[in-house]
């Protein structure tokens, strides 16, 4: 197929990787030496605010600018029309700023990959470069006069752009970057998975729940529930850390509350599913999800949640 000729081609390029590791690598320490303002920068970028990855609504601006662009290059070579010159070098320009937002989400997103999503990822944002290069030489050229150089130049960038957005496309939709991993299979009823008395305070646990990987977590009393592998990149959150009614992922740092999945830090976008559970004959039982998870992707929302001898939960309805 060919989406997978392109990619096989992109992943046999080793010599992409010393310049992969030398970004991600001052990625991370740009973040690391940032403290909280670069946690909400991470935030910011990558769409967790908004419960859905920012790179692809990001793309949109210089794809649509510059297809404008084109179209009015062509009717500027056309008519001989200079107005229309005009409205080609203002969505131009509007591109190359979009491009800049692009840039930086896709940067932010790509720092956590490795292996292939690496090697495509960087090819991506290479020819993205290549594509954003050849626009800003346009642009110098049509203003000084040389109008179809430009418009010529622009032909070829667009055609750089498109290919990009195309592997792009292969990078979310066949390799699975920037969609959400937690499972989305639920119990159908409640299944007991673990005595009560093995379940230590404060220490997260997986647990298979009619075949669905759950983490439990027991704190101040309450039981907990949520899927065990991390939206983000399917990290295992039982082999994180828990703290103040959240846990954090072990890979990149996500953030979810236990009361309701909601994420409360990036880069995770959704929202863990979260179970119901109680406790029945001392065993702790987990069942479907959480009505309340509906206004779990509002970053913070954690309601309070009665509890009974019977019936304990840190996620129900
Ligand atoms: S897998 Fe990336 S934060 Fe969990």
């Amino acid at each position: 197929m060919a989406n997978d000729t392109v990619t096989d081609l992109i992943d046999q390029q080793t010599w992409l990787d010393p310049v992969a590791d030398w970004l991600q690598k001052a990625t991370e320490a740009t973040y690391g030496a940032t403290g909280d303002a670069g946690q909400q920068v991470k935030n910011l970028l990558s769409g967790t605010w908004l419960g859905h990855p920012l790179h692809p609504a990001v793309t949109d601006v210089p794809v649509g600018a510059w297809t404008v662009s084109l179209i009015l290059d062509v009717l500027e070579a056309a008519t001989g029309e200079r107005t229309y010159g005009v409205g080609a070098d203002v969505a131009q320009g509007i591109g190359l700023a979009g491009a800049l937002g692009a840039a930086l989400s896709g940067l932010n997103d790509w720092h956590y990959t490795v292996d292939r999503q690496r090697r495509v990822g960087i090819a991506h944002g290479l020819m993205n470069l290549t594509a954003a290069g050849i626009y800003g030489a346009s642009s110098v050229l049509r203003a000084t006069g040389a109008r179809a150089w430009g418009r010529r130049l622009s032909y070829l960038a667009y055609g750089v752009a498109v290919f990009s957005a195309y592997v792009g496309g292969e990078l979310t939709y066949g390799m699975r970057l920037g969609v959400d991993h937690a499972a989305e299979e639920a119990p159908e009823d409640f299944t007991p998975v673990v005595d009560e008395a093995q379940l230590a305070d404060g220490q997260p646990r997986k647990v298979d729940a009619s075949g669905v990987p759950v983490l439990l977590v027991k704190q101040a009393g309450k039981i907990y529930a949520m899927g065990e592998v991390c939206s983000h990149l399917g990290g295992p959150l039982s082999e994180g850390t828990i703290a103040d009614g959240i846990v954090t992922c072990p890979w990149h740092g996500s953030q979810f509350a236990l009361e309701n999945g909601a994420v409360v830090n990036g880069p995770a976008t959704f929202a863990q599913p979260c179970f119901q559970t109680r406790v029945r004959n001392g065993k702790v039982e987990v069942g479907p999800r959480c009505v309340a998870e509906a206004a779990a992707a509002v970053t913070g929302t954690m309601p309070a949640l009665a509890q009974d001898d019977q019936a304990v939960t840190g996620a129900r309805s």
